[in-house]
């Protein structure tokens, strides 16, 4: 008898214990409808987490995240299919808010119609929807930069190098700046404008430009690296400038250069690129290659989870935050030309 009454004791014992711990996990748990525990849940999207620059914005995010919002962080894998049904996972998990960075810049809209049927805010990054999209839901916000200031800064600057340098840079001295030219991804806000906004700077300074070839290397390196072989043999000594809308295709195309030859004092090209990552800070300061445009992930990361931190606690946007806001929509954060001579600004972005 005795035994049996140890037994039933121990018995409610484990019970009771298993449910103090029932209440504990439930406390951190999350429910269709709405949040049990401290911190809100938060569904976000990177369009590939095999891009140098993204990994930046990712790493901001999440340590920007830390201790404020429950952050389910996903790698879309460039697949746009994908995206979409971990967005719909991540409603179904119960997200108070979203942060989508877009595989393709045109599939905001099927993103709006889903965060609307589930009232939920959205916070676009890093690939602008078009302003019409943005601007069919109260809910939705971009937070990246104005992709027209990198061109223009990135034209400016090539337009000052090439001054300082042509007697040196202008192989064949025909007065002319012959370039190649490496694209983003097409379609991609930041490619189009970079690639437009730059030449035309150059242009307007009066500089008589050949384009001996233009091709996108889809963010690259490898791809760049490819192109540029390609270039270097077609075109040899004829290559005076190299203008890449990224660094990492313009660290694909200096790898090409370097191997080929084309670094040594007498036969160097020039090679221009935007982010101002570290690998590419490296080469500025070890002058293989000349400028980058400061892309600052860190602070772009940061004003996501800023953002997306209220959007979720329901509070007004930019609440508690100094982020400029413009048209009630927009976080741009701006662009810094980089050289050399400032590099430590870039160094310090990316630290
Ligand atoms: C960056 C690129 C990056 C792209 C991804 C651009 O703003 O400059 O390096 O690959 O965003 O969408």
């Amino acid at each position: 008898m005795n035994n049996i009454k140890k037994i039933i004791i121990a018995l409610a014992m484990c019970f009771i214990v298993a449910s103090i711990l029932k209440v504990g996990i439930s406390r951190v748990t999350y429910s269709k409808t709405g949040y049990k525990g401290e911190l809100p849940k938060v569904g976000a999207t990177i369009y590939k987490y095999d891009d140098e620059f993204m990994s930046y914005i990712r790493n901001s995010m999440e340590n920007d995240a830390y201790g404020r919002i429950a952050l389910n962080m996903n790698d879309s894998q460039n697949d746009q299919d994908t995206q979409l049904k971990q967005v719909d996972e991540m409603i179904s998990k119960g997200v108070r808010a979203l942060a989508i960075n877009l595989v393709d810049p045109k599939a905001a809209k099927s993103v709006i119609v889903k965060a609307k049927a589930a009232n939920l805010p959205v916070i676009f990054f890093n690939k602008e929807p078009d302003a019409s999209v943005l601007n069919s839901y109260g809910k939705a916000w971009f937070v990246g930069t104005d992709s027209k200031e990198s061109g223009i800064l990135q034209g400016k600057m090539i337009v000052d190098l090439w001054n300082e340098n042509k007697n040196k840079w202008d192989k064949n001295k025909d007065g002319k700046l012959s370039y190649v030219l490496l694209k983003g991804e097409p379609g991609h806000p930041d490619a189009e404008a970079r690639s437009k906004y730059a030449l035309d700077e150059i242009n307007k300074a009066g500089i008589t430009v050949e384009e001996l070839a233009a091709s996108t290397a889809m963010w690259d390196a490898a791809k760049a690296k490819d192109k540029m072989d390609g270039w270097i043999s077609k075109f040899n000594n004829r290559i005076e400038f190299v203008i890449s809308n990224n660094d990492v295709m313009a660290l694909g195309a200096l790898d090409s250069l370097e191997k080929a030859g084309y670094l040594s004092e007498e036969k160097f090209v020039p090679v221009v690129g935007i982010d101002a990552i570290p690998d590419a800070t490296k080469k500025i300061k070890a002058g293989t290659m000349v400028g980058t445009i400061l892309n600052d992930a860190n602070n772009q990361g940061k004003a996501i989870i800023d953002l997306v931190t209220n959007a979720a606690n329901g509070k007004n946007i930019i609440n508690g935050t100094s982020w400029k806001i413009t048209n009630n929509k927009y976080i741009r954060i701006p662009y810094v030309t980089i050289i050399k001579d400032n590099i430590d600004i870039a160094e310090q972005a990316y630290k």
